[in-house]
């Protein structure tokens, strides 16, 4: 989507903002350090600072790039007519680069609208966002929770997530998660979920609920949030 007409925030704006208020502080020691003469001091302090400052560009970029491109591919191999939900789509990345290639099929995108977990995070936003990128015919918004799906068995041929179910504080809560995501999909359906902690998790939820097409992959680094220790993996799976 990087003709994308829509406007899609930023991931968490709580932790993209500790990122540089702590360079602006290291870069502040820095100085300090330097102008008293503590020479050890000032080079660790910048080298902290450089760090910082190289995270929170990695974590711009994924947030306002990366993730877009990375998804582009992910989603390249749908035929059109699927019925797609994407859970937590928060303003709609992932579900309306989906929707547009959706052309006789259907995108459905839960969330419960979290300002904390995305800038600018209403189902307003979104709605207008699925305008603006011109696929509002075949977009359905719904304001639920990913733990408890207000849909039926086997509604939906693909189901995604983006950096979405690791925002469940609890284990059993994200393995609720899971398996509504495997209760609404339907036999010989798609599961694709991205997130950067606790994809382990969710392979194994799928494994223990009978999945044996499934598997685990790093996305690469313009998927990384702040560098390779908040790398992005992708859960794929089929459900038999
Ligand atoms: C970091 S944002 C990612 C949004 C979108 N998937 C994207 O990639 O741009 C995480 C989203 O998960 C949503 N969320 C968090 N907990 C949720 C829950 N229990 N049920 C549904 N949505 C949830 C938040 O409201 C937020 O929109």
């Amino acid at each position: 989507m990087s003709d994308r007409r829509g406007k899609y925030g930023f991931d968490a704006p709580g932790a993209f903002a500790g990122l540089v208020v702590g360079a602006v502080v290291l870069l502040a020691l820095t100085a300090v350090s330097f102008a008293y003469d503590v020479m050890a001091a000032g080079i660790a302090f910048l080298l902290g600072a450089l760090y910082t400052l190289g995270s929170a560009a990695s974590y711009a970029y994924t947030t306002r790039r990366g993730k877009f491109a990375v998804w582009a591919g992910e989603l390249d191999g749908l035929e059109g007519r699927e019925r797609l939900l994407d859970l937590g789509c928060g303003r709609g990345a992932v579900l309306l680069q989906a929707a547009g290639r959706l052309p006789e099929g259907h995108a459905t995108g839960l969330d419960l609208w979290r300002g904390k977990d995305q800038s600018g995070n209403a189902e307003t936003m979104t709605r207008a966002n699925a305008a603006a990128e011109g696929v509002a015919d075949r977009v359905e918004l719904v304001t639920g929770d990913m733990r408890a799906l207000p849909f039926g068995d086997d509604s939906f041929d693909v189901i995604v997530s983006s950096l979405a179910i690791h925002n469940i504080p609890t284990t059993d809560g994200r393995a609720q998660a899971i398996r509504e995501a495997h209760r609404v999909l339907r036999p010989g359906g798609r599961l694709l979920l991205a997130d950067f902690q606790h994809s382990d998790d969710y392979e194994n939820v799928l494994r223990g609920l009978g999945v044996t097409e499934v598997r685990r992959r790093d996305l690469g680094w313009r998927f990384w949030y702040g560098g390779p220790w908040f790398a992005t993996w992708m859960v794929e799976a089929r459900k038999p």
